[in-house]
């Protein structure tokens, strides 16, 4: 029988990540004892005024306004004018949707432009353009360039005539795989290349208020006219399953973030109703959610401090995380020796990293676009318990530093799957 599939679908893979999530989480059901440093979401339960916001509004059956409820769009306005200092958005140019991915990819839909990804990035994008007809163009960053994009490299991409101008950027700050994030002088560099090709720049900042040093700074303010910011709470607030993202367009790119919203209305509808009048309450952005958000960095922040200096300690090779869950180590130090083993690749090594450690964690291959035989992987140092965490945070407050003996009496299964793979290391 013929194949209904498009010719190019015909291999088209579930998220990586997901994939790899359901997969360990089955091994973990079955009796496994297994370390999950494979998956990224927040170890902390979502902020109690928010659930209470949520549970209030649980009746509210009803279809919303197709861009968002006025009275979200309007804090987001305002949240993104007082924490970025972006004054150039209006709320009617902001679409929310059930997951700034899912935001995404309808950007991608509505655009006719070649896409340029960077590499490694995040799983998704890649296929996310596969499905929306792009072609893809990549730039390799390197570890020695801190996993960052350099004006120089993407000038080449156009000097060379591989990429047409006006093409659609995904720029990742701070960044998931490699938790690396942008300077101001980085920003203003880059701003000067993305304005000389016209560039739609998706700034996907999903990340920005978890920065450890609260040094976030937006491309947006660099380059407000070709910038499309794309948030969400899934990351600072937890809030991942709730499905609630949001993207803000400028004035210039309205026309983009009309067909946006018109793809928005045409497919999903509306995101979920009581999520986005609890979602209101997280983007007032009040000393409750600060609070919150502070207690929730500084542990990720000394649990991130630890992995890195751990594996340092090894031998292995890693920037330090700027934000969020994530870091990208490479274990080219025990390359030679792997190979004695027969390992040649970074799903090799994953694979007996885990059936000798029982510490899970993803290959930076080809899911984050890089070559196989690389030996980075994606390391998310989220696998304690969030709740315990936060509430030894809250207890100690703000003005006390953590103790030394923080971790270990309260991110304890983090400790021990990185002191594990060090040995590992050490062992080969
Ligand atoms: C870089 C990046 N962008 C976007 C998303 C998706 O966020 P949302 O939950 O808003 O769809 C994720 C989630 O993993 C992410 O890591």
């Amino acid at each position: 029988m013929t194949s209904f599939l498009r010719k190019d679908l015909q291999d088209y893979k579930p998220a990586s990540n997901l994939h790899f999530n359901e997969r360990i989480k089955s091994l973990q059901k079955n009796g496994t004892k297994v370390f999950h440093l494979g998956f990224g979401q927040s170890p902390f339960p979502i902020p109690a005024f928010a659930q209470e916001e949520f549970k209030a509004n649980a009746h509210n059956g009803q279809y919303l306004s197709m861009r968002g409820i006025p009275e979200l769009r309007s804090a987001i306005c305002t949240y993104h004018k007082t924490e970025d200092g972006l004054d150039h958005f209006s709320p009617d140019n902001i679409v929310v949707g059930p997951g700034s991915k899912e935001l995404i990819f309808l950007l991608m839909c509505v655009t006719g432009s070649d896409v340029i990804l960077l590499s490694p990035t995040w799983t998704t994008y890649k296929p996310q353009s596969i499905l929306s007809q792009h072609n893809v163009f990549m730039i390799e960053t390197t570890f020695e360039e801190s996993w960052k994009l350099t004006p120089k490299k993407l000038n080449n991409l156009f000097e060379e005539n591989i990429v047409k101008e006006r093409s659609v950027l995904i720029f990742v700050n701070p960044d998931n795989p490699t938790g690396a994030s942008y300077t101001r002088e980085e920003l203003e560099a880059l701003s000067v290349v993305f304005r000389k090709h016209n560039l739609l720049v998706v700034c996907d900042e999903i990340y920005a208020q978890l920065s450890f040093n609260d040094s976030h700074v937006s491309l947006a303010k660099f380059y407000p006219e070709g910038s499309v910011l794309s948030s969400g709470i899934s990351k600072w607030a937890s809030c991942g399953g709730w499905r609630l993202g949001y993207h803000l367009y400028p004035q210039e790119l309205q026309e983009v973030g009309e067909a946006v919203a018109s793809a928005a209305s045409q497919t999903y509808t509306c995101a979920s109703a009581p999520v986005q009048y609890a979602a209101v309450s997280l983007m007032k952005f009040d000393d409750n959610a600060k609070s919150y958000v502070q207690h929730c960095k500084r542990i990720l922040h000394e649990v991130a401090q630890f992995c890195c200096r751990t594996l340092r300690s090894a031998g292995v090779k890693v920037h330090m995380s700027n934000s969020g869950y994530y870091i990208f180590p490479d274990f080219c130090v025990i390359r030679d020796k792997l190979a004695s083993r027969g390992i040649r690749t970074g799903a090799q090594m994953c694979e007996a990293i885990l059936k000798d450690t029982g510490v899970a964690l993803m290959a930076g291959g080809p899911a984050y676009l890089h070559p196989p035989e690389e030996l980075t992987v994606r390391l998310c140092y989220v696998n304690f318990d969030g709740t315990k965490a936060l509430k030894a945070s809250e207890k100690i407050g703000l003005q006390k530093m953590l103790p030394e003996s923080f971790l270990s009496e309260n991110c304890a299964p983090t400790v021990e799957a990185i002191s594990l793979l060090a040995n590992w290391v050490r062992q080969q």
